[in-house]
């Protein structure tokens, strides 16, 4: 993990323009940002989405194509704390539904905590965690017969490209049969006015989210980035419809960073790329799936619109 972080690290910040892939923002501090961040008023798809799971999982599960007689797998990638995913858990359990629930998480802290909760909450649920990278986990799904439903939500697959989307929408799609679904969380392209401020916030919240980039390679590489010394700046039009996020150096500088045995200069202005945000519509969902093997089914919206959840079907 540090070792693909060094290289991922040196690679970034050898390219022009210079960038940092998102995952690893999700260190513990970066963690406990996020959870922050997904409570801030200007945060809206968190909130968004937990009304689709909350208001509408009969017409999931409906659209689910699941019945009480077969037992399936709830196969959540990027499990995090659970909220939404709750809602429809309940439902499915009072429902008398026979399935196993599998969350997958990068981190085996999130996945402990959220298992200890599960059981908690609803001690009949059968959970089967799996620590590891999508892909790396990806492949475990065929070791069984089982039916499956896909959960990947929060709008997680903004942070790839449009071809990094279609790839992994059509990898996941070769680890399941006819019939399997996919339920895709998205954020819906929408005013400046309203994603802006998402990842803008007064409080500095999201600033300190991308500056925990700095400090990681601090401390785990040996860095010698000055934090005070970068500006976080998003750009987001609703033509483009993906938020960009930048740290921008204030001044000309050099970086050492000991692991890597190499200094990185910065010129003043000089931005580094942290994360992508894609939002979506139905014309730019279409496109993507256009390469991978499944078709809409249902899509569920908020009662703003600010967000949608498409059940997807493998065919
Ligand atoms: C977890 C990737 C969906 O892109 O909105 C929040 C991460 N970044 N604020 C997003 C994030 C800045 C978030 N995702």
């Amino acid at each position: 993990m540090n070792d693909q972080f060094k290289k991922d690290v040196e690679l970034g910040l050898s390219q022009v323009p210079k960038s940092i892939p998102s995952k690893y923002f999700y260190d513990k501090t970066g963690d406990a940002l996020f959870v922050e961040i997904m409570n801030m008023p200007e945060y809206y798809p968190t909130r968004a989405e937990f009304e689709i799971f909350q208001k509408q999982h009969r017409a999931i599960i409906q659209a689910m194509e699941v019945n009480t007689n077969t037992m399936f797998d709830l196969i959540e990638l990027g499990a995090g704390d659970g909220t939404k995913t709750k809602e429809l858990l309940r439902a499915l359990l009072y429902g008398s539904y026979d399935f196993n629930y599998v969350p997958i998480d990068i981190s085996q802290s999130a996945l402990d905590s959220l298992g200890a909760d599960l059981k908690n909450e609803f001690p009949s649920l059968k959970v089967r965690k799996q620590q590891g990278d999508y892909f790396g986990v990806l492949k475990t799904l065929k070791e069984n017969n089982h039916p499956k439903v896909i959960l990947f939500l929060g709008s997680n697959i903004g942070n790839l490209s449009d071809e990094q989307s279609a790839s992994f929408i059509y990898q996941i799609g070769a680890h399941l049969k006819t019939g399997d679904k996919l339920i895709l969380g998205v954020d819906l392209i929408k005013s400046e006015a309203l994603v802006k401020p998402a990842y803008n916030d007064p409080h500095g919240i999201t600033k300190a989210f991308n500056l925990n980039l700095l400090s990681r390679i601090n401390n785990e590489l040996g860095g010698d980035f000055d934090l005070s010394t970068f500006h976080h700046a998003p750009e987001y039009t609703i033509e483009e419809g993906i938020a960009k996020s930048y740290l921008v150096s204030l001044i000309d500088q050099e970086i050492p960073i000991n692991e890597i045995g190499k200094t990185f200069s910065f010129e003043k202005g000089e931005k580094l790329q942290t994360e992508i945000s894609r939002k979506y519509n139905d014309e730019i969902l279409d496109k993507i799936l256009d390469k991978t093997d499944f078709e809409i089914r249902a899509k569920l919206t908020d009662s703003q619109n600010y967000f949608a959840d498409y059940i997807l079907h493998r065919f």
